[in-house]
C-alpha cells in the first residue's frame, strides 16, 4: 500500500489557525504517509512573512517525498501589477519551491502537479496551458501500466455538487479530454475550501469511454478560518490509500469541541483501468446467487 496525504490552502498571515495548523505535523507524522501532496495557496497575501511561516511550517513537516504546487494566493495581488507583472513567483521560488510544474515517482504511483495560477490571464481563477498539458503527457507516458496515474492542480476542474462560488477554470474540458486519453485515474485539488469526492463523469461525460471517468479528490482549507460550505469555518484533509486494485480516500475534520481532527467519512474505488475486468468476474460469481431463496429478517 502507498499512502498519500493532501493537505491544502494554508493560508498563512491573517486567516491561518494557530491552534488547527499546530497540530498537523504530529498528526501527519502518525499517520505516516509514503508522499504529502499541497495544492496550493500556502499564503494570503503572499508577503514574505507569510512565505517565511509557511517555511517553517513545512519544515515540521515528516521528511517524506511532497508535491507542492501555488495557488492563486501565492502570486502578488492584482493591484501589486509591478510585482504580478514582473516576478510573480519570486517569494514562492525562494520558500517553497523552484519548481511549479513538478512530477513525483512514488511506489506504484505516478504523480504529476500543474501550476494552475496565470496571474496575467485571469486574477483568482486559473489555466492549464497546452504546454502544461505536454508536461504532463511526457510523464505520464513514462508512466508503468500498473502505476495510478495522478494529476494536482490548485483550481479545480469540476464543480463541487453545491457549487457554491466554483467556477471551474477556462478550458478545463480540454484539460480533462487529455487526461482521459493519459489514462489519468485521480484528479487533486484544493481552491474550493471544502472536501468533495467523486467522478468526473457526474459533470462532464465528454470522454468517449462513458464507464471510465477520473476519481476526484478535492481538499478543504487544512489551517484557515476561509472554509465554506459545508466545511465553513472548518478544516480538513485527506488520507489517500491506493494498492494494486483500488483507492481508499479518508476525509478528516477539525472539531472545535474536542480540539482533533476526526475522520468523518471514506470512499472506495475501484482503479478504474481495472473496473470493467472486476466487474466481469463479479458477474460470475452473481450468476451463481440462487434468486428468490426464502431470507429470514
Ligand atoms: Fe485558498
Amino acid at each position: 500500500m502507498t499512502r498519500l496525504i493532501q493537505i491544502s490552502d494554508l493560508h498563512f498571515g491573517p486567516p491561518y489557525v494557530e491552534k488547527v495548523g499546530r497540530l498537523i505535523p504530529g498528526l501527519l507524522d502518525q499517520l505516516e504517509p509514503d508522499g504529502i501532496i499541497i495544492s496550493g495557496d500556502f499564503t494570503q497575501n503572499c508577503r514574505e512573512e507569510e512565505f517565511q511561516s509557511a517555511r517553517d511550517f513545512l519544515d515540521r513537516l515528516p521528511e517524506v517525498p511532497t508535491i507542492k504546487i501555488p495557488g492563486n494566493h501565492d502570486v502578488p495581488k492584482y493591484y501589486d501589477i509591478l510585482g504580478r507583472l514582473n516576478h510573480p513567483y519570486d517569494l514562492y521560488r525562494k520558500y517553497i519551491s523552484e519548481d511549479l510544474d513538478v512530477a513525483l515517482n512514488l511506489d506504484g504511483l505516478k504523480i504529476v502537479g500543474l501550476n494552475s495560477t496565470k496571474p496575467l490571464q485571469t486574477i483568482k481563477n486559473g489555466r492549464i496551458s497546452r504546454e502544461q498539458l505536454r508536461f504532463a503527457a511526457d510523464q505520464l507516458e513514462t508512466a508503468a501500466e500498473s502505476d495510478w496515474r495522478i494529476v494536482i492542480a490548485h483550481h479545480h476542474f469540476a464543480p463541487a455538487p453545491d457549487y457554491e462560488g466554483s467556477d471551474v477554470m477556462p478550458k478545463a474540458k480540454r484539460a480533462l479530454d487529455e487526461f482521459n486519453r493519459l489514462q489519468v485515474d485521480l484528479i487533486m485539488g484544493g481552491h474550493l475550501h471544502r472536501a468533495y469526492i467523486g467522478n468526473s463523469l457526474d459533470v462532464y461525460s465528454g470522454s468517449p469511454d462513458l464507464e471510465r471517468g477520473m476519481i476526484i479528490v478535492q481538499c478543504g482549507t487544512t489551517t484557515s478560518r476561509r472554509g465554506r460550505a459545508r466545511e465553513r469555518e472548518k478544516n480538513s484533509f485527506n488520507v489517500i490509500d491506493f494498492d494494486d486494485h483500488q483507492v481508499t480516500i479518508t476525509h478528516w475534520l477539525y472539531f472545535d469541541k474536542w480540539a482533533r481532527f476526526c475522520q468523518v467519512s471514506q470512499y472506495r474505488f475501484p482503479k478504474p483501468a481495472l473496473r470493467t475486468l472486476d466487474c466481469q468476474a463479479r458477474t460470475v460469481e452473481w450468476d451463481e446467487v440462487e434468486v428468490g431463496s426464502e431470507r429470514e429478517h
